[in-house]
């Protein structure tokens, strides 16, 4: 059993540094993560919450917990206790996982829209999502006020480690909604990226903030004070009409995304890897990348936004689909894309949304800085 002390979470937590050092503890040089790496565990501790962006390769199983916080519940300390939670789980060192081997297990606490207003409601993370087209959501499945992300390669550590955090977070908490979801085995796109297919058989995550470079500019919320380090989460959990995917061609499947099924290519031609040329036409003029795929409706610089991080998962609960998930350091890098996409994407017309919700997931966090307190103080 790793001990809590292992943690190098004070050196991890300090400024230079701490995403190569934390990143060399997850094993996550460029490349693909290999299962032995994921056994050494992914560091709890440093400038950001493990879970977004590390491991660099998402676990194969996911569990979401979306609960709301009671009225007059002290935020603070709620936070603080579940951080100290994360930090013994991740360290096999709570007695609720019943000895089971954490592995790489990585949980990622986000606050929802409600409490961020309490604080300030010019914060990133304050706003609730607007209601979009192609939406079947219950009350219970819009919103909440709390997000517990539970990833690791050994899916029965997930219920067990949430069933933990939810004991500490006791009478104060009350679940809404949770979904497991899957990835399947990853196909690489580069050195640095691989991603799994999703249940239209597509390759899903190619295009992201995956360079640090990248990250900083998109990805991590670089102020003010309190959120920085932290991010934008989007969650909408949709069901995918696949009987009537499955009966297209495969060219017509094709369109609808605007890549290749089988290489991932884009259909302006190259490989996986080929950035899509939007403007390539065929000699007679029509665009290589039709007007409606969802290559072209969701391209960022179509929609004039940065990159989001996509970070989904497949499920068959309760029916066949994706739990969509997008980290981001602009809210409008997501909304403003699926306004596009409602404006004429052919994907769209094939998804029902039925749980949306969005969170601002906190800054990392070690044992001298606890979760959320810099928010919640
Ligand atoms: C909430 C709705 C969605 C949003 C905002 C969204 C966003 C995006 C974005 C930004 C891209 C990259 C486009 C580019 O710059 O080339 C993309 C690509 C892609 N999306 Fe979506 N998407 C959504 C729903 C879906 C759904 C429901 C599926 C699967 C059924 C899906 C599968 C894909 C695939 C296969 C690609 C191409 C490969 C890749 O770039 O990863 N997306 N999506």
């Amino acid at each position: 059993m790793r001990r809590v002390e292992d943690h190098p979470s004070r050196r991890a937590f300090l400024g230079a540094g701490a995403t190569a050092l934390a990143a060399g503890l997850a094993g996550c040089e460029p490349g693909v993560t290999r299962p032995e790496q994921r056994a050494a565990g992914v560091p709890p501790t440093g400038r950001h919450q493990a879970g977004v962006a590390l491991p660099r390769e998402a676990q194969p199983h996911l569990l979401v917990v979306v609960a709301d916080v009671g009225d007059g519940v002290a935020v603070g300390p709620l936070l603080a206790d579940l951080g100290a939670a994360v930090l013994d789980l991740a360290a096999g060192a709570d007695a609720r996982l019943l000895g089971l081997p954490p592995g790489d297990l990585t949980v990622t606490v986000g606050v929802g829209p409600r409490l961020v207003r309490a604080v300030d409601p010019a914060l990133p993370g304050a706003a609730d999502l607007p209601a979009f087209a192609h939406e079947r959501v219950v009350p219970q499945a819009r919103g909440g006020d709390l997000l517990v992300q539970l990833c690791a390669g050994d899916p029965v550590v997930l219920p067990v480690a949430a069933g933990a955090l939810l004991a500490r977070a006791g009478d104060r908490v009350r679940e809404r909604w949770r979904q497991s979801g899957r990835r399947g085995s990853t196909v690489p796109v580069n050195q640095e990226v691989s991603a799994p297919r999703n249940v239209f058989g597509f390759v899903d995550g190619v295009v992201g903030p995956h360079t640090a470079e990248r990250q900083e500019r998109d990805l991590w919320l670089a102020g003010p004070g309190p959120v920085a380090g932290g991010t934008l989460a989007v969650l909408r959990r949709m069901e995918l009409d696949l009987a009537r995917f499955a009966a297209l061609p495969v060219a017509a499947q094709e369109a609808v995304f605007g890549r290749r099924r089988d290489t991932s290519a884009p259909l302006s031609g190259g490989t996986v890897a080929t950035d899509p040329d939007l403007n390539a036409k065929t000699p007679d003029g029509r665009y290589l990348i039709p007007a409606d795929a969802h290559l072209r409706r969701a391209h960022s610089a179509a929609v004039g936004v940065g990159l989001m991080l996509r970070r989904s998962y497949s499920i068959d609960e309760p029916s066949p689909g994706l739990l969509f998930m997008s980290f981001q350091n602009d809210i409008r890098t997501f909304t403003s894309t699926l306004t596009r996409m409602e404006n004429g994407d052919a994907l769209l017309p094939f998804t029902t949304t039925t749980a949306t919700a969005t969170f601002l997931i906190l800054p990392g966090f070690d044992r001298d800085h606890p979760l959320g307190a810099a928010l919640f103080a």
